[in-house]
């Protein structure tokens, strides 16, 4: 079972309890508003997005982390690897991304789920590039992309929505853990 440790975190596989707090962060606009056309997602969807992220670890050996605070227990979010299959210029390719609480916002989490997240990404399971894509104007996501020493790499625009996207890369080269 795979699982890290960071200062403030534990980073996990699902339980069965992480589902109401997930469809809460992903129930509320201000989280989704830059997550593809920013529309929430309901309990179902979120049950059914677990599953598939677990589907993802069970096949590839890595997908999104539940993010649970040392401290209190809680569920904070995600941060993991993902296959970005919605963006097939990119391929192939393995993006970082993040989602958290807006409770959970500005205390430096998503940061340091990110930074764990990349060290496993690129020294654990040995890939040697991982890339983020994110709607340009998500400045905060872009701030944390940033803080990991990812360099922008492209501009192009969803596939399906048409809004622009901007591409970051990270080598293992370039990592410092
Ligand atoms: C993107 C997202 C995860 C960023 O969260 P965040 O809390 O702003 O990110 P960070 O963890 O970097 O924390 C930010 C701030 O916390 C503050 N902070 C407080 N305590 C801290 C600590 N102990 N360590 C580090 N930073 C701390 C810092 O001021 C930091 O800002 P700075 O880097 O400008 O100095 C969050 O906005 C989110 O979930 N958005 C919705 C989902 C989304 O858009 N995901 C991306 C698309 S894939």
């Amino acid at each position: 079972m795979t699982e890290i440790r960071t200062p403030r975190l534990i980073l996990r596989r699902w339980y069965d309890d992480d589902l109401a707090p997930m469809a809460d962060i992903n129930a509320d606009p201000q989280v989704m508003h830059w997550i593809d056309d920013g529309s929430v997602r309901d309990l179902d969807d979120t049950a059914e997005a677990i599953e598939r992220w677990e589907e993802e670890w069970d096949e590839e050996g890595f997908g999104l982390f539940a993010v649970e605070l040392l401290a209190s227990g809680e569920v904070a979010g995600f941060a993991g690897l993902s296959v970005p299959d919605f963006l097939p210029e990119v391929l192939p390719a393995v993006a970082i991304s993040w989602r958290l609480g807006s409770q959970f916002w500005g205390q430096g989490y998503a940061s340091e789920a990110a930074h764990a997240t990349l060290e496993f990404a690129l020294q654990d399971r040995g890939l040697d590039r991982v890339i983020s894509v994110n709607r340009v104007g998500n400045d905060a996501s872009e701030n944390v992309v940033r803080k990991l020493g990812m360099e922008p790499e492209r501009e192009t625009a969803h596939p399906v929505h048409g809004f622009p996207l901007r591409v970051h890369a990270i080598d293992l080269t370039e990592f410092h853990a």
